[in-house]
């Protein structure tokens, strides 16, 4: 593979609960990249919580955000958590075609709400619990499969540690030297 090749970021995609966070810190640690998680950098640029600029400003002020953070993502040697929506605008896939390679994370929605904690506080399972909260998680992700199946890799996670699922994306991009 040319060092070009090699060196593109990584950027992580799919839905909330699928260990974009605890995976994406974990490749960066084996490749010696650095990590960069969109969500964070969003409340950086806002100084308050994603779920409060939910609250205050409503979601579309938070795409606004969101994208602002996707275009000034780096190109090389980054592994990027994304938050799970990031990809859902088209203009947002275009404009991460060129910043690495898509790598989906994907789970089954009952695993994906018994993963995310009770008291979680993302905004879109605001107020939901139980089998409601599974259905929000299995109606977003079938509104997103389209956006997400543009990924150049999917890597299940359902049965696996983020270790395994790190070790997955290695080796799918071909990169078991770092696994
Ligand atoms: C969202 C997922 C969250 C965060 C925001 C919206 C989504 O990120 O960006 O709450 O639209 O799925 P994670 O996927 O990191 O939880």
């Amino acid at each position: 593979m040319g060092s070009a090749r090699r060196d593109r970021s990584i950027l992580l995609t799919g839905m909330m609960g699928t260990g974009k966070t605890s995976v994406g810190r974990l490749l960066g640690r084996r490749l010696g990249w650095r990590f960069i998680d969109t969500d964070e950098r969003v409340e950086a640029h806002a100084a308050v919580p994603v779920r409060t600029i939910f609250e205050r400003d409503g979601e579309a002020r938070f795409r606004e955000l969101e994208r602002a953070v996707l275009e000034e993502l780096p190109t090389r040697r980054a592994v990027i958590a994304l938050g799970g929506g990031a990809v859902v605008a088209a203009e947002n896939r275009t404009l991460l075609r060129d910043k690495g390679t898509l790598v989906w994370l994907d789970a089954d929605p009952e695993v994906l709400a018994a993963r995310l904690p009770a008291d979680d506080e993302r905004p879109l399972l605001a107020g939901l619990e139980g089998a409601a909260r599974v259905e929000r998680l299995r109606q977003l992700r079938n509104e997103r499969l389209a956006a997400y199946r543009s990924a150049e890799l999917r890597v299940a996670t359902d049965d696996r540690t983020p270790e395994a699922v790190c070790a997955a994306v290695l080796c799918a991009l071909g990169r078991e030297d770092a696994a």
